[in-house]
């Protein structure tokens, strides 16, 4: 039934704030009756029963209002223009890198004067690591929030945030925040409230007098760090009570059953929408909502909080897509798509990691087999959305597929694993350099730490001075990035990964850090060598040009852009993966070699596709011209090489 009692209540509060409805105001007004009954409903579903559930559904929707008030010209100005463009953030036009400010730049006073340095590798899309207010020595990397609206003395303030976002903007560049939604620094306002004792902010966390309720959560919560942070519940002496933490134990999580939290959440989401951001991360989704007698992930209510946060932002701030990082198996990480009603409806992004570890699977073992199988999963992700693809990030790298997929690939799952696990430490005999971290000796697993070029024997190719080892670990390292940069979605490489970083050991020395092997690729830019990458036939410089010339061709080919376009080849040479991107005019097919030697590929493989014996390809990688042969002859894909092959 029409919802008139609703309307009527919007109505109300709109004219409370004196909006332009028929005028200026007309088309926030227009996108507030569309989204009102999702969002009403998905409230209720959340908070009807709540004492307080009324009263703080008001407050809401006063926050929606007040940030579209305060929300400047050129943003809403840069909202039409997404708008009318669609998915903007599927374009192939979209390149990011994923970097902290202090490490890379110093200041952020400084980051503008670094964005020639990016305009000339072909990024235009900046992710910058956490940069609000967290306590020093227990920031878990800026993951532990203690002020979501202070910058960190660090890194400056937030007018210098502002500039940088200005300049951002002018010269073209998309930018990337986090939102840390799960939990605060146990130094945020409220945690230092709910300490002293004021028991309406200890309702801002989960909160126990003792351990009856922790123990019973904890039989069936995983260990999230299991070596540093082990259980998931912290004695507070202050509180005299238990408090959960699932990540640090200096990382309180925030109760989203109390709807004060979500509206106090969703108006700092849109301070940050309005701070120009275009793409909002939000950190740890999976961990919103808890329920005893679960893992506490990936709960229906963490997306039904999700899809409500996604209807806000549409009536506020609807240039800001969001990004879901839940780093999950591949069945789960659809859900972050949206399902059934809310399909295409929640995140309009997420984190590509069963494709990003697959790629580290498929180099170890030099067989695509495992990556083939994940693909029918992932493929099902909703038109409209899109992943963001990348070889590593500020994390470890999870091995979480599913045991079957490995199964279903022919191999011991177990055995897989642990494979990896040694190939990545360089134990068997591999030239990676990585380290495992957080081991759970309860299950067996673990995950890599480790630099790109670290884990791709570049490292140790160099520390021997093998020229041969050398520049088999440049073809790794732009093999897996190519396959990244081509997959479609937003491709994000990771700072220092350009020009071939090692890891970084000084993290070590600093009580802070040391404790969390993830610092090893977190590493210090140098800029003096970053001069390097104009010395030609230095490491540094075949890394950046090779890394820079994949982004430009990303950009010259309209096929990139994901537009639900990919199909992957069926396999016939276990060492090469490849998929078609379709294209009206110009469609392209991406091949990939993970393997040490020569491959041979059937030219059946393309008529498989529809591309005839005799039709001439192009690959723009090689600048090297083929004709599709009959099917008892074979293509050569050079080992550990890629081919960009656009169908003429
Ligand atoms: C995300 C971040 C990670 C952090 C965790 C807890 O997974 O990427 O670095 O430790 O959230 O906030």
């Amino acid at each position: 039934m029409y919802q008139y009692h609703l309307h009527q209540r919007l109505n109300q509060y709109l004219k409370q704030h004196q909006l332009d409805l028929a005028g200026a105001d007309n088309a926030v007004y227009t996108r507030f009756l569309a989204n009102a009954e999702a969002i009403h409903t998905l409230y209720q579903e959340a908070y009807g029963s709540h004492p307080k559930g009324e009263q703080f559904f008001e407050e809401l929707v006063h926050v929606l209002i007040r940030a579209h008030r305060e929300r400047r010209p050129q943003l809403k100005k840069r909202d039409e223009g997404k708008m009318q463009q669609g998915h903007w953030y599927a374009s192939n036009q979209i390149c990011g890198m994923s970097l902290y400010v202090d490490r890379f730049a110093g200041k952020l006073e400084a980051m503008a004067g670094k964005l020639p340095y990016l305009e000339e590798l072909g990024v235009n899309f900046l992710h910058l690591m956490p940069l609000f207010e967290s306590p020093a020595g227990e920031s878990d990397g800026g993951y532990a929030v203690s002020d979501f609206r202070k910058v960190d003395a660090r890194f400056g303030t937030l007018d210098d945030l502002q500039k940088l976002q200005e300049t951002m903007h002018q010269r073209g560049f998309y930018l990337m925040l986090d939102i840390v939604l799960n939990h605060t620094s146990h130094r945020h306002l409220w945690a230092e409230r709910a300490k002293a004792g004021d028991k309406r902010y200890q309702d801002f966390f989960y909160t126990f007098p003792d351990r009856t309720l922790p123990d019973e959560y904890d039989r069936t919560m995983p260990d999230i760090f299991p070596e540093s942070a082990p259980g998931s519940f912290t004695w507070s002496p202050e509180m005299k009570q238990w408090v959960m933490t699932v990540f640090h134990n200096y990382q309180w999580d925030l109760n989203y059953r109390n709807p004060e939290v979500l509206v106090a959440m969703v108006d700092t989401i849109l301070f940050y929408a309005n701070l120009g951001v275009d793409l909002l991360r939000i950190d740890a989704p999976a961990f919103i909502w808890k329920e005893l007698g679960t893992t506490c992930q990936n709960l229906p209510g963490a997306h039904r909080l999700l899809q409500l946060i996604r209807h806000c932002v549409q009536v506020a701030a609807p240039g800001m897509a969001l990004l879901g990082e839940a780093i999950v198996a591949p069945n789960d990480i659809l859900k972050y798509f949206g399902e059934g009603r809310e399909a295409g409806q929640e995140c309009d992004v997420a984190y590509n990691a069963t494709q990003m570890a697959l790629g580290w699977d498929a180099l170890a073992t030099g067989d695509t087999r495992v990556m083939l199988q994940a693909q029918p999963v992932l493929l099902r992700k909703p038109k409209g959305c899109t992943w963001i693809n990348y070889t590593r990030c500020h994390d470890d790298i999870g091995l979480g597929y599913d045991d079957e997929m490995i199964a279903a690939a022919g191999f011991n799952p177990y055995l897989h694993r642990r494979f990896l696990m040694e190939y990545f430490t360089g134990s068997n005999g591999s030239p990676a350099r990585g380290a495992l971290f957080s081991v759970n000796p309860k299950t067996g697993d673990a995950r890599i730490s480790g630099s790109l070029a670290a884990l791709c024997g570049l490292e140790a190719a160099q520390e021997q001075g093998d020229a041969v080892a050398i520049a088999q670990s440049i073809n790794r390292i732009l093999l897996l990035q190519a396959h990244a940069i081509l997959i479609g979605g937003i491709p994000m490489l990771y700072y220092g990964d350009e020009l071939g970083y090692a890891n970084d050991f000084t993290y070590l020395d600093d009580a802070g850090k040391s404790y969390d092997n993830r610092w090893m690729h977190r590493p210090l830019m140098n800029w003096q060598r970053n001069e390097l990458r104009k010395k030609e036939g230095t490491v540094e410089a075949r890394v950046f040009a090779g890394t820079r010339r994949l982004l430009q061709l990303r950009k010259a080919l309209p096929a990139i852009s994901d537009e639900g376009n990919l199909r992957w080849l069926s396999p016939h040479n276990i060492h090469v993966a490849g998929y078609v991107r379709s294209h009206a005019t110009q469609p392209v097919v991406c091949l990939f070699n993970f393997g040490a030697a020569d491959a041979w590929l059937t030219w059946y493989a393309f008529r498989e596709q529809g591309i005839a014996p005799g039709t001439k390809l192009l690959d723009r990688w090689q600048q090297k011209e083929y004709i599709v042969g009959s099917d008892d002859a074979h293509l050569v894909v050079p080992g550990y090489g890629l081919m960009v092959l656009e169908v003429c």
